[in-house]
């Protein structure tokens, strides 16, 4: 799907994320298995990334940064109508994070539910709150994007151990008067789906599950350099924009040599490109809020700024958006 924003205004008027304390660097999975920081380094630009306990869940690394998100925005949980949580790693099948969640945050009158979108979650989850927001269903939403994928990982299996990070950021988003999201382009290719799955984790059957991220890595940087690139480019022509126009490019945190190549692609110099993949690996769902709390910290994302946004990841999906930033979000990073 591809769109414009027609609706009324809606914006990002809050933002928090968080991280867990243990900093895991490529030094120490050097010695768990077969490989080395240049290896790591060269073909991933990841230098650490934070593992969740553990006694943490997707709940526990949630709530500080939706904590972080309503004290900025100045919100009373108890006003939030909405809650989405896109998320891989969910506490438990049921029940979702996002009612487990609203009920610790005191929200008794929010719709909850999880949104499952592989890494481009969060940019599904942004949408339909927007929607919402749009179609005067709700009047303000609390969006979570996170993962504890380390829960899920082989820790025997290097090709996926060492891309991968824990962390959870948090959105409230709102109606303004003027400013927020332009638009939306969102993707789904079921067909490469076997590229990036975890066996075993529903009602197929499979002989043996062992319930562990499974990945082709070629063929998903493959897909991942197309889609960055087309979901881009596709969001900017529908809305009117040109890619001089951007100011900030927050692409989602797999791999440096896949955010190189985008930002080449597209023509984004590098001074308006975030990157923390050095610091915080892949965090799926939780990569984008990462990014843009990053980029607001060190004062780049200012109200006025245009931003372009773009996710991907297991489905396969993506997910590109445009916004106009309207507020102050300094402070929200992890
Ligand atoms: N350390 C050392 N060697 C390794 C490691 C490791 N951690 N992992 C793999 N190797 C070896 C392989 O076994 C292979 O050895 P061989 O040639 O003897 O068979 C060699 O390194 C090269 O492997 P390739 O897979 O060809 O390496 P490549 O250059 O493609 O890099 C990588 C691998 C980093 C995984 C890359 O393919 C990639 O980034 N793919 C996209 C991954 C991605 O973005 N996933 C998530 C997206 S969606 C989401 O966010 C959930």
């Amino acid at each position: 799907m591809i769109g414009r924003a027609n609706g009324k205004n809606v914006s990002i008027t809050g933002l928090g994320c968080y991280v867990p304390d243990r900093v895991l660097t490529n030094h120490e999975l050097a010695e768990l298995v077969d490989t080395t920081d240049e290896w790591i380094t060269s073909r991933t630009g990841i230098k650490e990334r934070r593992i969740a306990s553990q006694e943490q869940a997707m709940t526990d690394i949630s709530l500080p940064a939706c904590h972080k998100a309503l004290a900025m925005a100045g919100v009373d949980p108890k006003t939030i109508d909405l809650l989405i949580v896109a998320t891989v790693t969910p506490d438990m099948a049921f029940p979702s994070t996002a009612a487990l969640l609203a009920d610790q945050l005191g929200m008794p009158d929010a719709g909850a539910y999880d949104l499952s979108a592989g890494c481009t979650g969060f940019m599904y989850a942004i949408a339909q709150a927007y929607g919402m927001i749009a179609g005067g269903l709700v009047d303000r939403a609390l969006v979570v994007g996170g993962d504890v994928l380390s829960k899920i990982l082989d820790w025997e299996d290097r090709s996926t151990l060492v891309l991968f990070g824990d962390g959870a950021g948090a959105v409230v988003l709102d109606a303004v008067d003027e400013g927020g999201f332009l638009g939306f382009e969102l993707g789904a290719d079921g067909g490469g789906g076997a590229n990036l799955w975890l066996p075993g984790s529903g009602s197929r059957h499979f002989d043996e599950p062992d319930r562990f991220v499974k990945m082709n890595g070629r063929e998903v940087f493959k897909f991942a350099t197309r889609v960055m690139v087309s979901s881009a480019e596709a969001i900017l022509e529908e809305c009117g924009k040109t890619v001089e126009e951007i100011d900030v490019y927050v692409p989602h945190q797999a791999n440096i040599r896949i955010i190189d190549h985008a930002a080449r692609k597209l023509g984004v110099p590098d001074e308006k490109v975030v990157v923390n993949v050095d610091r915080y690996g892949n965090t799926s769902s939780g990569s984008i809020p990462l990014a843009l709390a990053d980029a607001a910290d060190d004062g780049r994302l200012q109200p006025g700024k245009l931003v372009l946004i773009t996710g991907m990841g297991a489905g396969l999906t993506w997910g590109s958006a445009l916004i106009e930033w309207t507020h102050a979000t300094n402070g929200a990073a992890a």
